[in-house]
């Protein structure tokens, strides 16, 4: 039996591979995996509990037992909908603390390949083509310039109402580029299997577009070992 494709949509933080890989999802009528969604409520629930942010097995433990659901662009922990803490910029520097550790990792594993199903999957986060899905159809590596990525996120955050410096937003950036890059277990980084889409200058839907034409060309990644 074979597989449901997928496509996997890594990059940093702020490139925009949220928005594109939703949209990549919704013009294939696939399903759609925020995988830094998993990290991120990993790190709300800790919180919840009093798990210290050090302390791996107890982490890996919520990352095994805690009830997740996303409904729409929701999610939602427990039966309970946490979507502004998960997404707040102090939940992002948690979740890349408890990213960091492979137990955490190896828990969540399976809950994300339980995703790849029919008709398909688009997958985002950091590690979806090199780790959790290593036989993905196509593999993107979807970047822009951290000066761009900052501005990005500096007007997402205005936007919500907050008031934020963007030369805080660009050290907050470059810190979690670092921690994510140069961990041991499924570092950020693009691989040479992955296309490249460096979306410093292209808009959403061209960069959509980009991915779908990709697709449909039948351009594939290389399947490698986890
Ligand atoms: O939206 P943004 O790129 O800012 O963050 P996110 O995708 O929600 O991911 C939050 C954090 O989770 C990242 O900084 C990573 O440390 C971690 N993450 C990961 O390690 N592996 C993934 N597949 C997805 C996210």
């Amino acid at each position: 039996m074979s597989l449901a494709p997928v496509i996997a949509v890594d990059g940093p933080s702020a490139s925009g591979k949220g928005t594109v890989a939703a949209r990549v999802a919704e013009a294939l009528g696939f399903h759609y995996l925020d995988s830094g969604a998993l990290y991120r409520l990993v790190a709300v629930a800790a919180g919840r509990a009093g798990v210290s942010l050090t302390d791996e097995p107890g982490l890996a433990g919520l990352a095994i037992k805690i009830n997740i659901s996303f409904k729409n662009n929701e999610l939602w922990l427990d039966h309970e909908n946490v979507s502004e803490l998960a997404r707040a910029e102090e939940t992002s520097a948690s979740a890349s603390r408890v990213a960091a550790f492979p137990a955490v990792r190896e828990a969540l594993l399976q809950r994300q390949r339980a995703l790849r199903c029919a008709p398909g999957l688009v997958a985002d986060g950091r590690d979806m083509g090199s780790v959790v899905f290593p036989d993905a159809t196509l593999k993107v590596f979807l970047t822009a310039d951290r000066a761009v990525r900052a501005e990005r996120r500096h007007k997402q955050l205005i936007e919500k109402g907050m008031r934020v410096k963007i030369a805080s937003v660009v050290e907050e950036l470059q810190r979690r580029d670092e921690r994510d890059s140069s961990r041991p277990v499924a570092p950020l980084r693009h691989y040479p299997d992955a296309q490249l889409l460096d979306t410093t200058h292209l808009s959403i839907d061209e960069a959509v577009q980009t991915i779908l034409g990709w697709y449909g060309q039948g351009v594939r990644g290389q399947p490698r070992s986890p």
